[in-house]
Parts: structure tokens; sequence; C-alpha cells
């Protein structure tokens, strides 16, 4: 007789994006193309989150926030996620991620929040608003993730510190309640985890600077070109790849290489005795050729509203339905009172 045993559940990937500019060519290397990879893996369920909550730290205006939230939807399906294969929604509409983050607010000491690298830089740069949700900023996000059991986190570089607080905070709470919260482990692509800035590339490339400093995921193929002809390099005329002494012709490589799969030191060699333009041309056709798809399917996707309201509601309820369950069983630990006694 064959023995019938229950399918291996599934684990859970989960990563979000703050619809709070437009999105970066870092974004889409760093975040959106291992989303897209991962979705096909059998292993994982995976959960993609527009967390407009988080915009809120900075000030928003409301209409466009609310317009940024629908276009970083489509352009989530755009860049190639099925709104079958994967949970994509917006965080506000499941309060679920709120309520956690209050509860693990609890378990999280002033000092972890003090140390936090992306608090220091956002209060430096919005001295006249460096509200509170600024700093606990990690304890949502520690929420997003832990609400929903998440084992991986498709993330960039610049994100890994809030992992790491969202780990300790699971070990913490699990120490005090038993095995309630996955411990989330990170997942990074081999190549472009930090995208620098084409104007400073000791910077990271962000949606919050000026728009010459970076590509956008929508810029124009002669936008991408007028900018990346401008790309801040340096002046010893040598492609090499040294981050640190030469971070603009090494970004430019980090670039090339994660679009077009070959490693740095074959792209060094390739380019021996070229100049900086060449590569500069190079890079902008092969950032060209891998955006045109996407911006083509993005205005489609984005023209079908009726389409875009259904994926982000059932969506929402599907996530609703999980978030629910963790939360229960959070309320239940804590020893809150039960809703029916
Ligand atoms: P956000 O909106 O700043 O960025 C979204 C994703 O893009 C990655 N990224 C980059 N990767 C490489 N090079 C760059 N220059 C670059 N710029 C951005 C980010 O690392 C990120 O993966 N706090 C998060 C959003 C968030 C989240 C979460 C992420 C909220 N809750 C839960 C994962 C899980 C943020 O501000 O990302």
């Amino acid at each position: 007789m064959t023995e019938i045993t229950a399918p291996a559940k599934k684990k859970i990937i989960f990563s979000g994006i703050q619809p709070s500019g437009i999105l970066t060519l870092g974004n889409y290397i760093g975040a959106l193309r291992n989303w897209v990879k991962l979705q096909d893996d059998p292993e994982y369920d995976c959960i993609y989150c527009v967390v407009d909550l988080h915009a809120l730290t900075v000030r928003q205006n409301p209409a466009e926030l609310r317009r940024r939230c629908v276009e970083t939807l489509a352009l989530f399906i755009a860049c190639g996620l099925d709104p079958e294969k994967n949970i994509m929604y917006c965080q506000s509409h499941v309060s679920g991620h709120s309520e956690l983050g209050w509860l693990l607010g609890c378990f999280t000491y002033m000092g972890e929040l003090q140390r936090m690298t992306q608090f220091k830089d956002k209060s430096a740069k919005h001295a006249d608003n460096i509200n509170a949700g600024l700093f606990t900023y990690p304890v949502l996000m520690a929420a997003d993730i832990l609400l929903y059991g998440t084992d991986l986190v498709p993330i960039g570089a610049d994100q890994k510190q809030h992992l790491e607080i969202a780990r300790d905070i699971a070990l913490r709470f699990n120490n005090i309640y038993g095995d309630v919260f996955t411990v989330p482990e990170a997942y990074m692509g081999k190549a472009g985890a930090r995208i620098m800035s084409i104007t400073d590339p000791t910077r990271k490339m962000s949606k919050s600077d000026e728009p010459n400093s970076y590509i956008a995921i929508l810029d124009k193929p002669e936008d991408i070109r007028r900018k990346l002809k401008r790309a801040v390099t340096d002046s010893d005329g040598i492609i090499r790849y040294d981050r640190e002494n030469k971070p603009g012709v090494s970004n430019l490589l980090d670039i090339l290489a994660a679009i077009t799969g070959e490693d740095t030191d074959a792209l060094v060699a390739r380019f021996e005795g070229k100049g900086y333009g060449v590569l500069k041309d190079e890079v902008a056709e092969a950032v060209i050729a891998e955006l045109a798809p996407v911006q083509e399917r993005y205005y489609k996707i984005l023209a079908d509203k009726p389409f875009l309201e259904k994926v982000m509601q059932q969506n929402a309820e599907r996530a609703g339905k999980m978030a629910f369950k963790m939360m229960s069983k959070v309320h239940k630990k804590l020893g809150l009172a039960p809703y029916k006694l």
C-alpha cells in the first residue's frame, strides 16, 4: 500500500517597495528582477507589497500617493510578476501590518532603532520632519515580514540592517512565547545588490534624489543615453573593477553584469584598451533593451484600471486571510482577551 503524505508546506517569500517616487534601475536590479526569478521556484509562495504606510514617514501629496500605489502595482506586473502566481497588494489594505507593528514595538529597544543608518540618513535629509514613524519604520518593516511567516526576503544591500532587526525581534519574541515567528533570511542577487548614483557613485542610486542621478525604469531611451553619457567616472581612463578607487566605472560594470549575466572580470577583459565612452554606450544599450518590454507592458496595464482594481482587491483579501491567522496566534500568545469569550 502506498503511503499518503501531506504535501510539503511551501516556504514564503515577502518583499516590498515604497510608492514614494519613480522606481529606479536600482529597484529593478536590486529587487524586482529577483522577485520575477523567484516566482518560478515551486518551493515558494511569493507575496509582494506596495508599502504605502512606510511612504508616509515623509510628507506625501495625497493624490500623488494614491496614483503611485496603482502605478507601482502596474509596474510589478509589467516587470513580469504574474498576479495569479503571486500575492501583490497595498500594505494599507491589510490592517495586520499596522497592528503587528504596534505589538512588535513593545519588543524593540530604542537603542536598536537609534543605530539604524537609514534613520540617521533620513533624519539628516528631512531635518524639519523627524517624526516618530521615521524612527519606528524598521518595526513596521519587521511586522510586514513576520506577519506571513516569511522565510526569505529578496532585498538590496541597503535593507540588510532592517532585516537583521526583524530577525532579532522574531528571536526575542519566540524566546518568550515559543515558536511563533519564522526567522527570515535575506536574499540578494549575485550582482547588483547595490547600484550607485550615476552623478555621485559613492552614494546609493535613490528615487528621492535629483533625476539625473538615477535611471528610472520608465525613462525614455534618449534620456537613458544622455544620463549615462554624463555618468561620473574618473580621469585615469582604464576600465578596471575597483569599487573603492573607481566607484563610477565599477558601478557601470555592475549594471552591465547584472543585466547581461556576464561576470565583471570577463567584462573588464572584453573592454581592455577601450575608453569609457564605449562602456557607457554599451551599458546604455543594454539598459534600454532590458527596459523596453517592461515599459511597453506597463502602459498597457496601467490603462486597464478595472483589471488593476481586481488584482488589488483580490490579492489584499488573500493576504488579509493569512495575516488574520497570524494575528490571532499572536493575540493568544500575548494574552489579549478573545473577542468571543
Ligand atoms: P525601497 O522602496 O527603498 O526599495 C525597494 C527595494 O529596492 C532595493 N533598492 C536597491 N537595490 C540595489 N541598488 C539600489 N540603488 C537600490 N535602491 C533600492 C531595496 O533594497 C529594496 O529591496 N524598507 C524598504 C521597503 C520595505 C520592505 C518591507 C522590504 C518595507 N517593508 C519588507 C522588504 C520586506 C524600502 O524602503 O525599500
